[in-house]
């Protein structure tokens, strides 16, 4: 892609967002690696060096929780706490806030998007936030969990786990149904951060278009959505294509009746 090319299509995208009114983004791993937390594929990522069915099944969890505890859980605890949210997040807050993106589905765990501001965020797969006991549900902030024996338990005696979803494990129902309506009503999904490879979150690109809408990714790289599902591909950072995003999107607002036009 050319620098030109670049522009025309974050032109082109700004423009989407402001005359429709109804975009929702779908976010992965890359939108918080400019936060410094790790992706889990390509380079530098988690799964490089471990494998995720031996170290992030439930199966494995229900086998050998301290094992989880202490190779996974405990690492991606320590990079979560101090990470901050980033250019990326802070441009599809903004954009909620101006009132041209619905809402945000996010693949990640690490509550960044919140952090920035966005209020309307669907956590596919769940937290690291909150930890919930195997044995009686109850859930207890991450911060509040006593972790100095390795699995921390809650007061009634089970092992806490975090509040997120396990390979093997369902997506929670209601965020699935939730996320197919939106996109049977989106008009543009913007694709941010995720290499579209674990389903079901992979299929809501599918689903947004067959329900007619554009699907714009942003990512250094191209995925398996790129010349299939999506209209185009924004090569590039999160934090800069969505910041170039946004000031297009202020100078649109800055012409007046442009963005009130029905559609
Ligand atoms: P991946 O690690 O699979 O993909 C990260 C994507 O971010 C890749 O497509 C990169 O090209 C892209 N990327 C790299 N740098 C970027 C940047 N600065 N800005 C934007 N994008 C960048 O992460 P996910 O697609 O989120 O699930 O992975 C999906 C799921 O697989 C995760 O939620 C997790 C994992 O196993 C579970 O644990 C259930």
């Amino acid at each position: 892609m050319r620098d030109g090319d670049r522009d025309v299509l974050i032109q082109r995208t700004a423009e989407a967002l402001v005359q429709t009114r109804r975009a929702v983004a779908l976010t992965g791993a890359g939108v918080s690696i400019e936060s410094g937390i790790p992706p889990f594929r390509g380079p530098g990522g988690l799964w490089e060096t471990m494998d995720p069915m031996e170290v992030a099944h439930i199966d494995v969890f229900r086998r050998d929780p301290e094992k989880v505890w202490k190779l996974l859980i405990e690492g991606m605890q320590a990079v979560l706490s101090v990470a901050r949210p980033n250019a990326g997040h802070t441009g599809l807050a903004r954009l909620e806030q101006w009132g041209y993106l619905r809402s945000v589905i996010t693949q990640n765990v690490d509550g960044l998007h919140q952090a920035a501001g966005s209020r309307d965020v669907i956590e596919f797969h769940g937290t690291f936030a909150w930890q919930r006991c195997q044995d009686c549900e109850s859930r207890c902030a991450t911060g509040k969990v006593d972790l100095s024996r390795i699995p921390p338990r809650c007061a009634c005696g089970g092992i806490y786990r975090p509040d997120c979803v396990f390979f093997g494990e369902m997506i929670p129902p209601q965020h699935l149904a939730r996320a197919q309506r939106l996109m049977a009503r989106c008009d543009v999904l913007l694709v941010v951060g995720t290499s579209a490879t674990v389903h079901p979150a992979a299929m809501i690109p599918l689903l947004a278009k067959d329900a007619g809408a554009r699907v714009i990714e942003i990512n250094p790289e191209p995925t398996p959505l790129t010349g299939r599902v999506s209209d185009y591909l924004i090569q590039g950072g999160a934090g800069a294509v969505l910041n170039d995003i946004l000031g297009c999107v202020e100078e649109l607002r800055g012409l007046g009746g442009h963005i009130d036009t029905p559609r």
